[in-house]
């Protein structure tokens, strides 16, 4: 069978079974099939090539994946990859896929360790630039895949900036996640620079992390769907995705507060100012601004928003 018959007929079969992007997944699909996709060939070659006849082998294999594809598999889990801040990651089911708005916490962070020129003369201007002694510590609390310490530490070595993090940690509940984080950074040779932790962060995170006088980042991505409401995601999340990674207690704010909670607890004994990166569900950005308010004193707190406008990240600074 060639390309143009193979991509019609899976297409059809997944939306049979209400694949929303029927289209997209059996390209990606039929790419990884004939073993295109890392080669950067995109879904244009597929159009380009559309008599190609695949072997039986890369017929079988295809099969094999829309099969999978139609019980709602995530092709991230499928392919075992998923790009994420332009960096690939092996994915699978023992850790959440990346999601793209956490990309932008990655951003922020890069902002904070290697600030762009005009964001220094900005800051400049208004008297609070605090470069010259910089010394980061990182700690990625459930890490998961790695994705975003992995992303950050990237791309402060592509800029030749990768001296001014001292330590970094990645800590996740789980095991298999933690054995996935390291996959990901032998993958770019990373192992020797992160610390992997395999605990609860609940019992863990405590003044031994913090007993150096660098300026600490904490990014945490942590659970945070309502109980309640972890029955209405997508069969693709509900029955492929760690459930240990997407809820988080009764309002979604089990984790996220009692990490303020430590935090608040911790003595740091760094000068400058030390960061807090929470991810969480835009319903929830009061109520977690009315806790830092209530448990650390002089923070700042800015929220940023989601490339749909909600907001999404919270950044606390504190010293
Ligand atoms: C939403 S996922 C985020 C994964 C990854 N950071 C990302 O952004 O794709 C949350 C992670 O937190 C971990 N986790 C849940 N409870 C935890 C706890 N008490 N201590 C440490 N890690 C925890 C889960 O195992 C999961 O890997």
């Amino acid at each position: 069978m060639n390309i143009n018959k193979s991509l019609k007929i899976s297409t059809k079969k997944l939306k049979q079974k209400n694949i929303p992007s029927a289209t997209l997944d059996a390209e990606v699909l039929l790419l990884e099939a004939l073993n295109k996709s890392n080669k950067n060939i995109d879904k244009s070659w597929l159009y380009v090539n559309n008599n190609y006849e695949l072997s039986k082998k890369e017929e079988t294999l295809f099969k094999n994946f829309i099969d999978q594809r139609k019980k709602h598999k995530p092709v991230a889990y499928i392919v075992n990859k998923k790009e994420f801040f332009g960096y690939d990651f092996y994915i699978d089911e023992n850790v959440l896929i990346p999601r793209p708005e956490t990309e932008l916490m990655v951003e922020e962070v890069l902002k904070i360790i290697n600030p762009p020129t005009p964001l220094i003369r900005q800051s400049l201007r208004a008297g609070s630039y605090q470069g010259g002694n910089r010394n980061f510590n990182l700690i990625d609390i459930g890490t998961g895949s790695g994705c975003i310490l992995i992303s950050i530490l990237n791309e402060l070595r592509k800029n030749k900036k990768g001296d001014l993090v001292k330590q970094s940690i990645a800590i996740d509940i789980s095991k298999k996640a933690i054995e996935i984080a390291m996959i990901n950074a032998k993958k770019y040779n990373l192992e020797n620079n992160i610390k992997f932790i395999n605990v609860d962060f609940r019992e863990e995170l405590n003044q031994r992390l913090f007993s150096n006088s660098n300026q600490f980042i904490i990014t945490a991505n942590l659970p945070y769907i309502r109980n309640n409401e972890y029955k209405y995601l997508s069969p693709d999340v509900k029955k492929y995705e760690p459930k240990l990674a997407l809820t988080g207690g009764k309002n979604g704010l089990d984790l996220i507060e009692k990490l303020i909670k430590i935090i608040s607890e911790t003595e740091v004994k760094s000068e400058l100012p030390n960061y807090i990166f929470l991810e969480a569900d835009p319903r929830q950005m009061n109520k977690i601004t009315a806790v830092i308010r209530e448990e650390l004193d002089s923070t700042n707190i800015k929220i940023i928003k989601d490339l749909s406008g909600k907001e999404r990240i919270a950044i606390l600074s504190y010293c």
